[in-house]
């Protein structure tokens, strides 16, 4: 991968860059008062209720909840990764993106996996080359139902029955049978025997999600051992990060909103070929967290489709758990058991597309699938048996991250156990009392901090209004403060200080990876009350902030009296602890 683009880059892209131009071009705006709408081009409306600010740089939709930031906006019209948006964003502005260099001796890691991509992208070619040439390849296809043109489409190909079909091919030289090796498609056993890994096998080209292609997939051709045959982890491949079809499906369904995550490679082609062209396999493994991140990044919707046995309410649990900790709101999961002994691709040839599309339109919510699986582990009858459900679904709750949906889960968790959600919530761990600094910021808002304003609207008019640092300095203490979001209202407040006239877009980007970009990204929509002029913007942050400082003070003062009564106050703590009390 290329070095990491550098932060002055990216502020200076976004401070050039005119959001309203850059959607225009894709989806044409009209100007009403000072925004732009059009219909939102992410879900389904009749009324413009998607609108552009130019002022903010960033757009919002009033009906679905959609937002962000030009790069935002490309990464999901255009189903982007971050890098790649970037780069279209940079080169409408006729930039060059700049990677900071990340050199070792031989050369960028980029210069280090171009070749590997090249030299897989050329067995590939083979491998395909070989399979036009194969009636018993071919044959084999046909009798799966596959049609050539899909078998295209996949890039399937055949690997002949030979040791060293791709050794002749490609390793006329010691360095490139150092990248056959490196990319696991030549096995070594000594210096002098070495072979190819993948022999009389139907292979399945594994593509990044620009396309490369990283890996494959052999499936031997009627029986044997093993099934299946992929390559090993590699430098440009990590099975837990990949998914088999992604880059297909992305390029066959023009904006894609479903995705469906399968088992098999031949459930995903299967599937394509019967007009399901929405499914990926993730490879062999349990879904990771990764994986579903990456999914959520282009589609809203996943479903996840597994045999009803019980390895597969195993791996659907597994999934489940993954997926927790990534859903946002807006973001919906859910899961489908297909009858026994079925997988896709043998259901679908059965039945057809339309009654493999109801099943899918009839996939169990997340929220169901978790609570039936729980009631039907645990008897809720008895008030011993509510208590263990509790117990085993709040573990579960706290990885969702705070929403909407969050709450909902444990108004529903309230309802089944016979209590009220509150009292659920107050027993929820992380409630942080503790006397110790937190490395990092999290602000993850619970019910408690919804009605503390002063925090949103310090953060908020930051953003949107960078000037209002100029008003209130924000104490050093924030930075280690233990209560949430101080930490982070801090670094925002140095990044706005370090970089006079940087748009807001431009000061978020820094935490695009980060828990809190969401937040930032609905508090930069904040409307804060009383501050339509710029002297009140001063007025309101200066409040905040003080407001803060006291907060952060009552905060102070009850830890170190706690910690007094129990008889352990440093010096500095009592000299802390008087200076608090004389106030
Ligand atoms: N798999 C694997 N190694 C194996 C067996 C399976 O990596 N030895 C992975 C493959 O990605 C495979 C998936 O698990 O596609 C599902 O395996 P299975 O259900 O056994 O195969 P099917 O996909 O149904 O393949 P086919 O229909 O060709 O038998
Ligand atoms: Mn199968």
């Amino acid at each position: 991968m290329a070095g990491r683009i550098p932060q002055s880059f990216i502020d200076e892209l976004i401070a050039r860059s005119d959001i309203v131009e850059i959607i225009n071009a894709r989806l044409p705006l009209k100007k009403k008062g000072r925004e732009y709408t059009a219909c939102c081009p992410f879900h389904n409306e009749k009324t413009p209720s998607f609108t552009v600010s130019e002022t903010k740089q960033f757009y919002h939709c009033f009906g679905c909840g959609a937002h962000g930031s030009v790069i935002g906006f490309l990464m999901d019209y255009e189903h982007l990764d971050f890098v790649d948006a970037v780069e279209t964003l940079a080169a409408e502005y006729h930039l060059e993106v700049p990677h900071e260099q990340r050199l070792n001796r031989v050369g960028s890691i980029k210069d280090q996996k171009q070749p590997l991509f090249e030299l897989l992208e050329q067995a590939s070619r083979l491998y395909q080359q070989q399979l036009r040439q194969s009636n018993k390849a071919i044959d084999y296809l046909k009798q799966r139902g596959l049609s050539g043109e899909i078998a295209k489409r996949y890039r399937l190909g055949y690997a002949p029955d030979s040791w060293s079909f791709l050794l002749d091919k490609l390793g006329d030289n010691p360095g490139n049978i150092k990248q056959l090796k490196t990319t696991g498609m030549v096995v070594e056993k000594s210096a002098t025997k070495r072979y190819d890994r993948f022999r009389d096998r139907i292979m399945f080209p594994i593509l990044d999600r620009r396309g490369h292609t990283i890996a494959f997939g052999g499936r031997i051709i009627d029986s044997g051992e093993p099934k299946y045959l992929n390559s090993p982890e590699t430098p440009i491949f990590h099975k837990g990060d990949e998914l088999y079809g992604f880059f297909e499906a992305r390029r066959a369904v023009r904006n894609l909103k479903r995705i469906v995550v399968v088992e098999g490679y031949m459930d995903v082609v299967a599937l394509a070929q019967s007009g399901i062209e929405y499914a990926v396999a993730s490879l062999g493994t349990a879904t990771t967290r990764e994986q579903i991140q990456r999914l959520f990044r282009s589609v809203s919707e996943l479903i996840f489709c597994y045999d009803g046995d019980a390895a597969g309410h195993q791996a659907a649990w597994r999934a489940l758990e993954n997926a927790l900790p990534v859903l946002r709101d807006g973001l919906e999961a859910r899961f489908l058991f297909l009858p026994d002994g079925e997988d896709p691709d043998s259901l679908v040839r059965k039945e057809g597309s339309e009654a493999f599309a109801t099943r899918l339109n009839n996939a169990l919510p997340l929220s169901e699938y978790l609570f039936d699986k729980l009631k039907t582990e645990i008897d809720t009858n008895s008030v011993d048996g509510k208590a263990r459900l509790a117990n085993a679904a709040k573990p579960l709750l706290a990885k969702i991250p705070a929403s909407v949906f969050s709450d909902l889960m444990y108004e529903r968790l309230a309802q089944l156990v016979g209590i009220s959600a509150s009292k659920l919530n107050d027993e929820q761990p992380g409630a942080d009392t503790q006397d110790a600094p937190r490395p990092k910021a999290t602000f993850i808002p619970d019910k408690r901090q919804i009605r503390q304003n002063a925090l949103r609207d310090a953060i908020a008019l930051l953003l949107q209004y960078p000037a209002v640092a100029e008003a209130r300095e924000i104490p050093d203490f924030f930075a280690t403060s233990s209560l949430p979001g101080y930490a982070l209202l801090y670094e925002l407040y140095q990044t706005v200080k370090k970089n006079p006239g940087i748009p807001p877009a431009a000061v978020m980007e820094r935490w695009r990876d980060q828990e809190e970009f969401e937040i930032l990204e609905k508090l930069l929509l904040r409307n804060v009350y009383g501050t339509e002029e710029r002297s009140g913007q001063a007025k309101v942050f200066s409040d905040a902030v003080q407001r803060l400082i006291e907060k952060h003070q009552r905060a102070r003062f009850e830890i170190l009296e706690h910690k007094l009564e129990r008889g352990g106050l440093s010096e500095s703590e009592l000299e802390e602890y008087k200076s608090l009390l004389s106030r």
